[in-house]
């Protein structure tokens, strides 16, 4: 077996996980679903769990020699119970998408119908998207925000939900900037016999600290990403009434997955015990403080935002009425050190590659310990970028003034940490 070190087996690997940690330690990171983990949950990730195969559950595998791999999913169980104080918990989904797929196969058969949010006006793929397996299998409808406020209009969703009649109803989103109303949507399924999924991806931070209210009790089934404001390693995660664990459990292993990735189990409970912790409340009031006070900041620049603001930790910029491309500024954006993804706004006329938005988190900058006075450095560094995007002169400016930003603010893992073996 080969005992080398990484640097020095694989010096090409090795130099890209260098380059990968300067790109994070030297630019601004303003995807809303990216954070940086803390060196606990990467030692998890990077252990030696990764070598054991453990189909099956705690106390029931497949395998022999899982009483410590046990000992792990155990404490992540019990963990993400007490976070969220739901009934059962499933922490083997390898991301949102399994987690997702898991529920729908789980109650719902080929062409069944399920409503979810367009993916145009703030859904993810996995709620429908015609690509997706999602919009190949099953029969999904979609419901929009209002052209005029950009919100969910509750009642046109009820009323929606009771001439569709679906069979399950998705609530959740990856680019909605406002807070969800979960009575509504519970409202809404039981309108039409439906059951309720939310998919928590985004917000699961917010939820497990109380500052968005929570689906559990509202919900038939919670699915989630462990990874955004949740802070946690890549992976999802499923949490249901305890009516229906047996057959979520059983649709996840065997139904869609082989062994559980035992490592990034481990990850997710080091994660979760984080999150327990007063001091994870903190961040995610930080985070909120943050979005509202950059929004608030890039209004006062005379940008325009997707419903005016936001309650959560993300925003949407809308270039619509310019007819600038999202994809433009996203490019202009990334020249200047500032990383954030182009994305389509409600109603938006350009293909989902082109748009007429860009997409902004605060949940990563956070983390490096940023606050509203970083946030109205980075709006006025934004808008300068939008404002003359094809200027290299500014963007060459805005790059410097992100430098020193940067150097004010270290990353909570240094780049040997992030290639060492563990
Ligand atoms: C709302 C929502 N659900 C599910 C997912 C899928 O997660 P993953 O990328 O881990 O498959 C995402 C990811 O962006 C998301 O935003």
């Amino acid at each position: 077996m080969n005992t080398k070190s990484l640097q020095e087996f694989d010096p090409e690997i090795y130099g890209a996980i260098q380059r990968e940690a300067a790109r994070q330690t030297d630019k601004i990171e303003l995807i809303a679903s990216e954070n940086f983990v803390s060196p606990a949950v990467l030692s998890a990730a990077g252990s030696i769990m990764t070598n054991k195969y453990a189909e099956g559950y705690p106390g029931k595998r497949y395998y022999g020699g899982c009483e410590f791999v046990d000992e792990a999913e155990n404490l992540a169980r019990d963990r993400a119970k007490e976070l969220f104080g739901c009934e059962h918990v499933n922490v083997q989904p390898h991301s949102g998408s399994q987690a997702n797929m898991a529920v729908y196969f789980s109650y719902l058969d080929p062409s069944d119908k399920v409503m979810g949010l367009d993916l145009s006006h703030g859904g993810h793929l996995t709620h429908g998207h015609p690509i997706n397996f999602t919009g190949k299998l099953f029969n999904f409808v979609s419901y929009q925000v209002e052209p005029d406020s950009e919100v969910i209009d509750y009642d046109k969703l009820i009323a929606q939900a009771r001439s569709e009649k679906p069979k399950l109803i998705v609530a959740g989103a990856s680019a909605y900037p406002r807070k969800l109303e979960f009575a509504r949507f519970r409202e809404a399924a039981d309108a039409c016999g439906a059951r309720l999924m939310v998919d928590i991806a985004h917000i699961a931070g917010l939820v497990a600290t109380g500052l968005h209210e929570s689906p559990i009790p509202y919900a038939d089934y919670v699915t989630t990403t462990t990874h955004k404001t949740l802070r946690g390693p890549r992976g999802g995660m499923i949490m249901c009434k305890e009516e229906f664990a047996a057959d979520i459990d059983r649709t996840v292993m065997p139904g869609i997955q082989g062994g559980p990735l035992m490592h990034i189990i481990a990850a997710k409970a080091v994660a979760f015990k984080e999150a327990l912790e007063p001091k994870f409340a903190d961040y995610q009031r930080q985070i909120i403080s943050n979005a509202q006070a950059l929004a608030e900041a890039l209004m006062g620049h005379g940008q325009k935002l997707v419903s005016g603001g936001t309650d959560t930790h993300v925003m949407l910029l809308s270039l619509i009425d310019r007819g600038i491309s999202g994809k433009k500024i996203e490019k202009a954006l990334d020249k200047a050190g500032i990383t954030a993804n182009k994305n389509t706004v409600p109603f938006d006329p350009k293909k989902p590659f082109v748009t007429s938005g860009v997409r902004i988190g605060t949940p990563a900058v956070t983390t490096r310990g940023m606050g509203e006075n970083e946030m109205a450095e980075i709006a006025s560094m934004i808008n300068d970028v939008v404002n003359a995007y094809d200027d290299e002169t500014v963007t060459a400016n805005v790059a410097d003034r992100v430098k020193a930003l940067c150097q004010r603010f270290p990353l909570p893992t240094s780049p040997a940490q992030s290639a060492e073996v563990v």
